[in-house]
């Protein structure tokens, strides 16, 4: 099974960018710019990786993006992590970024957009990796701020695959950022947004109606809400699932009590995804095998939750067909 896992072409809905930034990336980054980190050492930043809830986790995930400063450092970061994930058999990553976490420390958007536009042109020239952009807004901050920042990525527009919406979800819905929303669909860019992670079934119904998504990130909570889920099915919206995300932030107790077979039981389309590799203990495959282990599913399975991923994924129609034959070819 884990040679299967590895080999089928896996397709990344729900990845941020600066969550993949691994202990041993941050100390080199932090010693090129003269950062200063509060740990001693890689196995001391692992170690502090032990969370309680989604908060306690974006703390340490803001501090640790501090050491990026230069486009060089975005590109080395998206690099780093375009080939770990090639290694395992991603053919295709959607990528989340936070463009306010940096402005806050003055790193301007053009120095992000500098640093991934080039990664995103490395992996696919040297691994044949396609990539998508998806910027994300804060959502425990202003909604003006959002607006703001979607208007400074003006130049930018075309490059976004689709805006998001992350960070802390209890307090903050949906509904705050109506506006900025619709600023976004008015210019033809696709949306999605985190909603049902922490916070309740509500947001999701938030999401869909005031925010127009076409995918949930995360979603979980739905289950609580048996009518939501008949929409959810019934409108075939996407759910991007991240298991191991989900054990380390104690939205579940463990893998095997995660709600995953009954979303899949309840007729959804759901995919599997690593939301923050570097903190959660596993990139794709091994949260593909992490499924494997505590479900026990069959190849079938696995090749059904690629396809959704696929299917689900923005991408050209040429794209999607070389990576239908993909999935197609290795089964
Ligand atoms: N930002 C990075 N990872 C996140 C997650 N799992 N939920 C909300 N915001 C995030
Ligand atoms: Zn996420």
């Amino acid at each position: 099974m884990h040679d299967f896992l590895k080999r089928l072409p896996k397709v990344e809905l729900h990845l941020h960018i600066e969550g993949s930034l691994e202990p041993e990336l941050m100390f080199a980054l932090a010693e090129r710019n003269g950062v200063a980190l509060p740990y001693a050492s890689v196995e001391e930043a692992r170690a502090a990786y032990d969370f309680t809830d989604l908060q306690s986790f974006l703390d340490l995930y803001y501090q640790g993006m501090s050491v990026l400063r230069t486009a060089e450092d975005f590109h080395d970061l998206a690099m780093d992590y375009f080939r770990r994930a090639h290694a395992e058999g991603v053919v295709h990553v959607e990528m989340h970024f936070d463009p306010q976490a940096h402005r806050v420390r003055g790193i301007e958007l053009p120095v992000v957009m500098e640093g991934l536009s080039l990664a995103r042109r490395h992996a696919e020239r040297e691994l044949g990796l396609s990539t998508a952009l998806i910027m994300a807004f804060l959502r425990d901050r202003d909604a003006s701020e959002a607006m703001a920042v979607l208007e400074e990525a003006a130049p930018y527009w075309e490059m976004l695959d689709a805006v998001g919406l992350d960070s802390a979800e209890r307090g903050n819905p949906p509904s705050k950022f109506t506006e900025v929303f619709e600023r976004a669909a008015r210019l033809g860019i696709p949306r999605v947004a985190h909603a049902g992670e922490e916070g309740p079934p509500e947001y999701i119904r938030e999401a869909l109606d005031l925010l127009d998504v076409c995918r949930i990130d995360h979603g979980v909570r739905c289950l609580e809400d048996p009518e939501l889920v008949a929409r959810l099915r019934d409108e075939g919206v996407v759910l991007t699932v991240c298991p191991l995300s989900n054990v380390r932030l104690k939205v579940v107790e463990r893998l095997e009590a995660h709600p995953l077979p009954q979303l899949l039981e309840a007729g959804l389309r759901i995919t599997l995804n690593s939301d923050d590799p570097a903190y959660f203990g596993g990139g794709m495959l091994d949260n593909y095998l992490a499924c494997q282990r505590a479900f026990g599913w069959d190849e079938a399975t696995f090749i059904q939750l690629a396809g959704t991923a696929i299917e689900a994924a923005f991408v050209s129609d040429q794209r999607r067909l070389a990576l239908r034959r993909r999935l197609a070819d290795s089964v």
